[in-house]
């Protein structure tokens, strides 16, 4: 199956509060997003968003530019009707991050839980490629992935697992680690899961 048809069918088999990955408050995504002093009008991204509350909570206080791209217009679809009216104030991109060309500059990427299903050397070149062309110098980089304690699959899919140190040698010396802090994650299922959370500053 390919890798967006598997997407669609993982966000439609579940109500959004089922999905292991779910949060109902993403707290460490959110506070990471504020430690790095991003103004409100910074244009921030949210690659592979999916139907994360993020976006609503980010709208909540104010952030003005976001996108959110994700291969998975199911998802997309998700978070759009929830959202109403406000979803017309976000930018949605339908598209695989591993082919994405950002037309314009953030000053803030995030990714939780994406990054860590580029299993391929190739993918993950591609990514940061696009990562350090599409962000400012002074940009920052918030990136969540299964930590090296973590689980080895998710939604039935292999993933690398992470360390900053592992995580640095994929950046390359254009970034920076700034903080970083282990999370134990609950799933609806009650399963724990531990993520690591990082926030780089790109030169
Ligand atoms: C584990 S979910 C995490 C969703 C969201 N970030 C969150 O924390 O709730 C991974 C997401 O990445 C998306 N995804 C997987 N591979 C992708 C790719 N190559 N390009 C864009 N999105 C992708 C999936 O559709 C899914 O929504």
């Amino acid at each position: 199956m390919n890798k967006k048809k598997h997407w669609d069918n993982a966000h439609a088999a579940r109500q959004v509060c089922e999905l292991s990955w779910y949060e109902q408050l993403p707290a460490v995504s959110l506070r990471m997003i504020k430690n790095s002093a991003v103004t409100t009008d910074t244009p921030l991204i949210d690659a592979g968003g999916g139907a994360s509350l993020l976006v609503d909570y980010l709208l909540e206080e104010g952030y003005r530019d976001i996108t959110v791209l994700d291969l998975s217009g199911v998802a997309l679809d998700k978070a759009r009707r929830r959202l109403g009216e406000r979803a017309s104030g976000v930018k949605w991109m339908e598209q695989d991050i591993t082919c994405f060309e950002a037309e314009r500059k953030y000053g803030l990427w995030h990714d939780r839980a994406l990054f860590h299903f580029l299993t391929l050397k190739s993918d993950r070149t591609k990514y940061i490629e696009t990562l350090t062309k599409s962000l400012h110098p002074g940009g920052q980089f918030v990136l969540s992935a299964f930590a090296l304690d973590g689980p080895v699959k998710c939604s039935g899919l292999d993933v690398v697992r992470y360390d900053a140190d592992r995580l640095q040698g994929e950046l390359g010396e254009g970034f920076t680690l700034l903080e970083q802090e282990q999370v134990l994650h609950q799933t609806p299922a009650q399963k724990e899961q531990l993520f690591g959370f990082y926030r780089f500053i790109k030169h």
